[in-house]
């Protein structure tokens, strides 16, 4: 099976701090693939080149199989893949809509929108309160309502909407349910679980085990820069894992 995103070999580093160290990533059609690891493993940095946000110093990237070389966030995007990242990016004194079509405008039909430059909000509305609802995002009533006026749980919910609007290949989410409560954790996770039922990919970084071995299909443990193992979720226990990420305990056959 061709791993819809793949990585080998990436290596990044920030002055003397080796942040990836040679890491490798695979990412099969419709798994939900976790990445866990300690912090300073190296977790954010390899989603931020995987995502366009940094550029690795070596490594190779792929796409269904074929190389890519991202220079930007938008070129991963156009590529199909839609990044939450760790420091949510949500505009607060935007509305709804607007943060879900942040940076992709929709303009009038016309020379309303060709020459005057207006926005049809009536339309990202439409298709805002579409995407809510698909996700099932029940607790949010009015996609006009400003983004800072919602509870911590809503916002994250917003982020992880325009992802899994927008991405049409990959989802990308970093630590999506750190700043949460356990019910607002709970909306996010039904979430992800919902991208992966529209046969989207994702990639969950979490350092919430329960969750982990709840949503993986297969879990990536991240350690020093370099992908230590990936484990089965089903055959390997939650204190293995956090064994294997902390380096008390060697993978499963290696
Ligand atoms: N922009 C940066 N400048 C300098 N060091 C960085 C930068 N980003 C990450 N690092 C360092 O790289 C290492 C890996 O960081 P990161 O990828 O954020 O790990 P994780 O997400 O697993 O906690 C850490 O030692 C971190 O301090
Ligand atoms: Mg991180």
């Amino acid at each position: 099976m061709t791993p819809v995103l793949q990585a080998t070999g990436l290596v990044k580093r920030y002055g003397k701090v080796t942040a990836l160290a040679g890491a490798d990533l695979e990412l099969l059609p419709g798994e939900i693939l976790a990445v866990i690891g300690d912090n300073g493993a190296g977790k954010s940095s390899l989603i931020k080149a995987l995502s366009g946000a940094v550029i690795p110093d070596e490594g190779s990237i792929f796409v269904d199989g074929a190389e890519v070389s991202f220079s930007s966030p938008l070129d991963a995007r156009r590529a199909g893949i839609e990044t939450v990242h760790q420091s949510l990016a949500v505009s607060p004194s935007l509305d709804i809509a607007a943060n879900l079509f942040l940076g992709r405008e929709r303009r009038r039909p016309g020379v309303l929108g060709s020459v005057f430059r207006m926005l049809d909000r009536a339309g990202m509305r439409d298709e805002a309160r579409r995407q809510l609802d698909a996700l099932g995002i029940m607790t949010i009533q009015n996609p006009g309502q400003a983004v800072e006026t919602l509870s911590g749980g809503q916002r994250q919910a917003v982020a992880v909407a325009r992802a899994a609007a927008f991405g049409s290949r990959v989802v990308i989410m970093d630590e999506p349910t750190a700043a949460l409560g356990v019910r607002e954790s709970r909306a996010v996770l039904d979430l992800i679980l919902q991208v992966r039922e529209k046969g989207l990919p994702v990639i969950l970084i979490s350092h919430n085990m329960p969750h982990v071995f709840e949503v993986a299909d297969r879990i990536h443990i991240q350690r020093l820069g370099r992908r230590k193992a990936v484990v089965d979720p089903k055959s390997v226990s939650m204190s293995d894992a956090v064994a294997i990420m902390t380096g008390a305990m060697e993978p499963p056959g290696v």
